[in-house]
């Protein structure tokens, strides 16, 4: 598989009026086309800024983050990114909401206005099309923000604790979706999670940051059996063993 990103030796700093917050300290990862990475890490230890700066919002002071074999300088319309409130606009229709990306990239041309609404169609919000954002569950308001998300068909996706504001059952539930929508559609995906079980359930490789100013504590490759959805992945004895020793890195550290 190809190398689709690559940071190498990023370090950023926030300016504030009270002094210099140093958030990275030499990250470098890789991602490789088609897979699912988690990024770990306590509360506050950088896990937005890894993002931000992949999606070029912010700039590193020290080290590279390279996306499809160049530097990345700026936003780029095949890096698709959930912000964590990402929240549909309430005053606009589901389909006004996915066609959102297109009027700002200035591309909603009646060819990606129907790759829009087929997404649409194909994950199950047909007849929600018209429906407002307060008419939707919180899983379908979470589907429809992830076809957003992909109605510029981005290669990699960026997805920042996309489910932390659902209860715990709707979570895992919504996790299996989102999922498999990710994997049908043959994206590459970052996911930002606190949640180590969630890593695990979902994730070919999981980086687990320190506190802040972050390193790396380490890069796990999951042995999960790949074939079963993460819900499913939960109930093999390797999900178990694998929490364990990455709860005692996180906890050994903190
Ligand atoms: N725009 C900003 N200005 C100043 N400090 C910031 C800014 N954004 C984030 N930080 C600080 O940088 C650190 C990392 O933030 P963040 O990447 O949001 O962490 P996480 O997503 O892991 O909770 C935090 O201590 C946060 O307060
Ligand atoms: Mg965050």
């Amino acid at each position: 598989m190809k190398t689709i990103l690559k940071l190498e030796g990023v370090s950023l700093s926030y300016h504030t009026k009270d002094g210099e917050i140093p958030a990275l300290k030499n990250i470098s990862f890789e991602v490789k086309s088609g897979e699912f990475v988690s990024v770990i890490g306590p509360s506050g230890c950088g896990k937005t800024s890894v993002l931000s700066l992949i999606a070029g919002l912010i700039k590193p002071d020290e080290g590279k983050i390279i996306f499809n074999g160049k530097e990345v300088k700026k936003p780029d319309k095949a890096i698709g990114y959930m912000l964590q409130r990402d929240e549909l606009f309430p005053w606009r229709t589901i389909e006004q909401n996915v066609f959102l990306p297109l009027e700002i990239n200035k591309n909603k041309d009646e060819k990606r206005k129907k790759e829009a609404l087929d997404l649409l169609d194909k994950y199950g919000l047909k007849d929600f099309k018209k429906s407002y954002p307060n008419q939707l569950s919180g899983g379908m308001r979470q589907r429809a923000a992830l076809i957003r998300t992909l109605s510029t068909s981005p290669d990699l996706l960026l997805l920042d604790e996309p489910f932390s504001a659902l209860d715990y059952q709707t979570r895992l539930a919504v996790c299996d979706d989102v999922y498999s929508i990710i994997k049908n559609e043959n994206k590459t995906a970052i996911l930002v999670t606190h949640d180590v079980s969630e890593a695990i359930a979902t994730s070919d490789k999981i980086i687990a940051l320190t506190k802040r100013p972050s390193t790396i504590l380490g890069v796990h490759v999951t042995e999960t059996n790949k074939s079963l959805s993460p819900l499913k992945r939960r109930e093999e004895q390797i999900f178990g063993k694998t929490f364990e020793l990455i709860w005692r890195e996180l906890n050994d550290e903190n």
